[in-house]
């Protein structure tokens, strides 16, 4: 067996889920861009929250209610620490990603007027552009595009030519969850700040595979999802810089992100709770800070280097089947790779490879735009993991060509 930084094989058993089988096959699970596995270490702690000491929290004065407030906010810390946050109450709990980024979207429309200007890559995913229309149409704004090349790589000249003192926003996904395509931030960034404009950045395809840093970047807003990094689903966070977030107004109105009501006036409540109204996934927040733990002890580097290797071993295999193309080649690349076969549509291989047991996504993936620039319907999407190995790269190359023969 092929020797790796990481004992794969011990890893995996800490994924139930890995073991069962899928239409009499053993799974081959390559859709993680979509939604990551979750280890036992995880799952464990969302078994004891709702066995031992589920309760409602920052509210009650019993034991359980403080237990349970305690956990939450020790979540918080842990995700504070993991992105280097300078404080703890940028850190404000979410849905997930699309709440992130509509929470902010939702805040600016106070704050844009006529003819002001935000700027969203070629390469989004719906949910990092459709918010934007809507603030678009809410405050008058204008939205334009920084394009991208053949590569599925920002032309970051045209970038430089787009940002003007009429940009208000500048939006871009840290890594493409179409094309795999790290885009340079630090650059994106520091010529946004340059001339005073904002950035957020989408870090939900980033944040399995590269552990940002918050104060480095220097970033103004950034998106996560527990679910993508062996968290569970339903919970994700907004890192906002705290000078950011007292600006923005608060996005939902309801309990816990109040300060004082009456009929007459509400005031509300200090960071983070300000964003955080009604009960949250608790149990969610408290199971992605575990998440976050049983990762930082594999270790980000060696996760990093692992799936680099993953990513050209697979590469270079699928590359030598005829007639499949992959979109996506950026220099700078986490484990995604899409990829059609020429006359084939990428629907009927997923449907195939599921009969062989290996999970892929095939479609436009939340990113029509794309799709578009490629004049393609969709691709086949194989995104790796960690806990996946080469002999499971193997099986899809074997199911891809098995595909190929029976439909082209
Ligand atoms: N955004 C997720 C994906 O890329 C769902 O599949």
């Amino acid at each position: 067996m092929t020797k790796t930084p990481l004992d794969i094989h011990t890893i995996r058993r800490d994924f139930p889920i890995l073991n069962r089988e899928v239409n009499g096959k053993p799974l081959v699970y390559l859709d993680n861009a979509a939604t990551s596995q979750t280890p036992q270490q995880v799952i464990d702690v969302i078994v004891e929250y709702y066995s031992s000491y589920n309760a409602n929290i920052h509210r009650g004065v019993h034991s359980l209610s403080q237990e349970a407030t305690d956990a939450y906010e020790q979540a918080r810390i842990k995700i504070q620490e993991h992105f280097n946050a300078a404080q703890s109450h940028e850190i404000i709990f979410s849905s997930g990603t699309t709440h992130s980024i509509n929470l902010v979207a939702n805040g600016f429309s106070s704050l844009l007027k006529k003819g002001d200007e935000i700027l969203v890559s070629a390469m989004e995913h719906h949910s990092n552009i459709v918010p934007w229309q809507m603030l678009c149409e809410r405050t008058g704004a204008v939205l334009r595009v920084i394009p991208m090349n053949d590569n599925g790589e920002l032309v970051m000249e045209e970038y430089s030519k787009l940002l003007s003192p009429k940009t208000k926003l500048v939006f871009c996904n840290h890594v493409s969850n179409a094309l795999g395509t790290v885009n340079p931030v630090e650059q994106i960034i520091e010529e946004a700040h340059k001339i005073g404009a904002a950035v957020l950045l989408d870090g939900a395809q980033a944040a399995p595979h590269i552990k940002a840093d918050m104060q480095q970047l220097d970033v103004d807003f950034y998106t996560v999802s527990a679910h993508k990094m062996c968290g569970p689903t339903g919970v994700g966070i907004l890192y906002g810089k705290e000078e950011w977030l007292n600006k923005l107004p608060p996005y939902q109105g309801g309990g816990e992100m109040i300060a004082e009501v009456t009929f007459e006036k509400t005031t509300y409540a200090d960071l983070p709770h300000k964003f955080e109204a009604g009960t949250p996934n608790i149990c969610g927040g408290i199971a992605f800070g575990a998440a976050l733990d049983y990762m930082n002890a594999i270790g980000f580097e060696a996760i990093a280097k692992y799936e680099h290797e993953l990513l050209e071993y697979a590469t270079s295999a699928l590359l030598k089947i005829e007639d499949l193309k992959i979109f996506g080649t950026a220099k700078e690349k986490t484990t995604v790779i899409s990829f059609n076969i020429e006359g084939i549509h990428p629907y009927d291989i997923g449907v195939i490879l599921d009969k062989l047991g290996i999970a892929v996504r095939t479609g436009h993936h939340c990113a029509q735009p794309i799709m578009d620039f490629f004049k393609i319907p969709g691709t086949v999407r194989a995104s790796f993991s960690f806990y996946n190995t080469k002999e499971e790269v193997d099986v899809l190359v074997a199911g891809v060509k098995r595909a190929k023969t029976m439909l082209q």
